[in-house]
């Protein structure tokens, strides 16, 4: 090293932590320098090897998860935005679980459903849900549960979005005022309905057959497409939505939720559906 011995070095140390691997600087004597970079040395190489691992881990439990899954026409759509995008108020793993477990599951078990019925399987599953009439008892509750599932949380996903530019004219605005007056009100009238939902659920913004928005709530996966109602914006109120961050507080969740709405998203759909 050509170093006197006990003279000070800055020394480049390799940190691998949440956010990754990088290098932060260290003062050392040459004897600590000699062994950090022994120890830097080992470190990168294990960070390749783990890293060569993660990547093989995360290849073969997608390949096993597409291989568990029954063969179908429905999918998991992508989330669109990173598992930490919603972060603070919506934790990486809730997202995680809740989107690559609970909506994964409703997908699963949709197409399991519907295995036995190519004509049925035509349909989107908002059709599904729009039309259960049309769906053989036998199925109806899996159709309805599931269908209804996968649709909810799909447009869910969309719905949400960090520092989304607010909602500051448009048509939605005005449909706003006119359903609730003001803001303060309008967010106290959807939080008593959301607080209101017995179990599981979802308290939603939707379209009635005259074109008019209103707020309402469905338990389980119901859709206000079963009631020929076109859903805007719907809040899942299951607890499997917040309960690794807020456990039992749904409150907590309610309000935490009023700063991830995709007010521009909303706009956009809502004029589609009022056109
Ligand atoms: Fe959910």
């Amino acid at each position: 090293m050509g170093l006197r011995s006990g003279a000070k070095v800055l020394f480049p140390v390799l940190h691998i932590g949440r956010h990754g691997a990088q290098f932060r600087h260290q003062v050392s004597t040459e004897k600590e320098a000699i062994t950090v970079m022994m120890t830097r040395r080992t470190a990168l190489k294990s960070a390749a090897l783990a890293s060569a691992g993660l990547l093989i881990s995360t290849s073969l439990t997608r390949a096993l998860a597409q291989a568990a899954a029954p063969a179908g026409p429905y999918k998991l759509p992508d989330l669109g935005y990173g598992l930490d995008a919603l972060e603070p108020f919506i934790d990486r793993q809730t997202m995680e679980i809740h989107h690559g477990k609970h909506h994964a599951a409703y997908v699963n078990n949709l197409n399991k459903a519907l295995a036995d019925y190519p004509d049925l399987q035509k349909l989107s599953a908002e059709q599904l849900v729009s039309s259960l009439d049309k769906v053989p008892e036998k199925i109806r509750t899996a159709v309805r549960n599931n269908a209804g599932g996968h649709a909810n949380h799909s447009l869910f996903w969309k719905s949400l979005k960090k520092d989304a530019d607010p909602l500051d004219s448009g048509p939605l605005q005005e449909a706003l005022g006119e359903l609730f007056g003001d803001k303060d009100t309008g967010q106290q009238m959807f939080f008593d309905k959301a607080m209101s939902v017995f179990g599981s659920g979802w308290v939603w913004l939707s379209v009635d057959k005259e074109k008019k928005l209103i707020l309402e709530s469905t338990p389980n996966q119901d859709s206000p497409l079963m009631s020929g109602r076109q859903p805007l914006f719907g809040l899942d109120v299951w607890e499997h939505a917040y309960y690794l961050k807020y456990q039992n507080r749904r409150a907590d969740y309610v309000k935490a939720m009023f700063a991830l709405v995709n007010w521009p998203f909303l706009n956009e759909r809502f004029e589609k559906l009022t056109a």
